[in-house]
């Protein structure tokens, strides 16, 4: 089919690349004349895995191509928005990109075309946007619309696209959904090449899900939530687990097994972030409340994340006592791994708080520094965990990195002026941490660290004078 996708974000520039490897002849439009520039030679805009081998080769094949807007609309079958809906102060979604790609739609597009939504919008969006495009009728205009909502995730987004649990139409008519089968034929026959795993012939069918355009809408906001309810609620059981020496671990696995609860979503840390859950709750949150409906069931999961971080940085106050004067070296800044996206990613609050207390920060992540260094500047930006680490008081792990996990911590160990890691993501085995050497502390486990010897209790205690620098006893 002939289809074009707008807005070269996250969701709209894997769409597009990955419907194109369906087969499909695909324009993905933006605004930012800039981002297609870069596009065009091949140059990716965002770190997501696979993304750019896809690209270049749908690219070269010619079934790919970087347009504006007005021209991608012009002939398309099927028209796949993709745009943002950032939050608004108020918490609701920002429509307004939506608006304006619907705006040009019904301006240039020629004869029948399909309007699918698939950025994340609230319930009813669909019901306005049709009757928005109705409005160009009289000028030759036919349209339908589908709520097709997308449910990847950054950093394993081609995955995602490739093999999805399910997918979810929202149609009015049943001659629509069988459009947005055709889209989707060689998901559901099975028939493509999985471009990450050549060799893997099948997968399971996703499941297809075909509902009204409002419950498809309603289908998104309320997976996103229930997903950061999960989260809130471990997190909350870690604590419980702090305070009366249990694991959360061993928890969170018991409870896992039962597959009503399931055992994603279970790591506790220090709250969920990306651009994605704090939205969608807080979104959700604001439709329900506007429709009558007082969700303050998830204003609490809301409450419980914005907690994290505070709570994150008394257990770093804790083992340090003072943290004016000292160092401290985070590891990764990206809201989770496998992305350069740090948008709401609680390692940028835990930056922000350190630098505001007065703590000489150093800082590493594999993808996302650059887009740390715009935000907060004041950070010494290494380029590697032992750089960070060097002469650090404390080693806080904000984001779990394979890379982290297989790092040689006895070099480590050799470079840092005390060896206490705080783990915000339970990346390691407390006893595992205390072999090597650390003072470990992590999230609702109990802290463990090896015994001290008295020649190190010196270095362990630093004095700290009144304007933050630190003297040897
Ligand atoms: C999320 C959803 O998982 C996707 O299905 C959805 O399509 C996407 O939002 C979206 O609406 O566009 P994403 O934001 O990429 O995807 O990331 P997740 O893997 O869901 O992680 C979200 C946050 O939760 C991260 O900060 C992560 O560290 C945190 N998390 C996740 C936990 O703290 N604990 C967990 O057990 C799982």
């Amino acid at each position: 089919m002939k289809i074009s996708v707008i807005g070269a974000g996250y969701v709209g520039l894997t769409t597009a690349a990955c419907l194109a490897e369906l087969g499909h002849t695909v324009c993905c439009a933006d605004n930012d004349e800039g981002k297609l520039n870069l596009l065009r030679k091949g140059q990716m805009p965002f770190f997501e895995p696979h993304l750019e081998e896809i690209v270049v080769r749908n690219c070269s094949n010619g079934r790919l191509r970087f347009d504006n807007t007005e021209n991608a609309v012009t002939g398309a079958q099927a028209i796949f928005i993709c745009v943002g809906t950032p939050p608004l102060e108020n918490g609701e979604a920002d429509l307004s990109a939506v608006a304006n790609v619907a705006r040009t739609i019904g301006q240039r597009a020629t004869g029948y075309c399909l309007v699918i939504e698939k950025s994340t919008v609230p319930v009813q969006t669909g019901q306005q946007l049709k009757r928005q495009l109705q409005l160009y009728a009289e000028k030759g205009l036919r349209c339908d619309l589908a709520s097709n909502p997308e449910f990847l995730r950054e950093g394993s987004a081609i995955e995602d696209f490739f093999h999805p649990e399910r997918i979810v139409v929202g149609v009015e008519r049943e001659d629509v959904a069988m459009l947005m089968e055709e889209i989707y034929r060689p998901l559901l026959d099975q028939t493509f090449i999985c471009p990450i795993h050549k060799d893997c012939k099948t997968g399971k069918t996703p499941g297809w899900v075909v509902t009204d355009t409002n419950s498809a809408e309603l289908i998104k906001h309320a997976s996103n939530s229930f997903l950061a309810m999960k989260i809130s609620f471990i997190n909350m059981v870690a604590d419980l687990c702090e305070s009366v020496g249990a694991d959360v671990t061993q928890v969170a696995r018991g409870m896992g097994m039962d597959t009503r609860i399931g055992k994603a979503f279970l790591n506790p840390g220090i709250g969920f972030g990306g651009f994605c859950f704090p939205k969608d709750v807080q979104a959700f949150v604001r439709i329900a409340t506007k429709a009558g409906c007082d969700f303050s069931l998830l204003k609490e999961v809301e409450n419980i994340n914005k907690r994290r971080i505070d709570r994150f940085v008394e257990k770093v106050c804790k083992e340090l006592w003072v943290i004016r004067g000292r160092k401290i070296a985070v590891l990764g800044l990206a809201f989770k791994p496998n992305t350069d996206d740090v948008r709401f990613a609680p390692a940028i609050e835990l930056l922000r708080t350190f630098v505001r207390e007065g703590a000489t920060v150093s800082a590493y992540d594999p993808q996302a520094i650059e887009k740390a260094r715009a935000i907060v500047p004041n950070v010494e930006y290494c380029s590697s965990p032992l750089a960070a680490a060097q002469d650090a008081d404390a080693i806080v792990i904000a984001t779990e990195w394979d890379e982290f996990r297989t790092l040689d911590w006895n070099a480590v160990k050799k470079v840092v002026a005390r060896p206490l890691v705080v783990d915000g993501r339970n990346m390691f085995k407390p006893a595992e941490m205390v072999a090597r050497g650390f003072s470990y502390v992590s999230i609702g486990r109990q802290s463990a660290a090896p015994e001290l010897q008295s020649t190190e209790l010196d270095s362990a205690i630093p004095e700290v004078t009144p304007n933050g620098t630190v003297k040897a006893l």
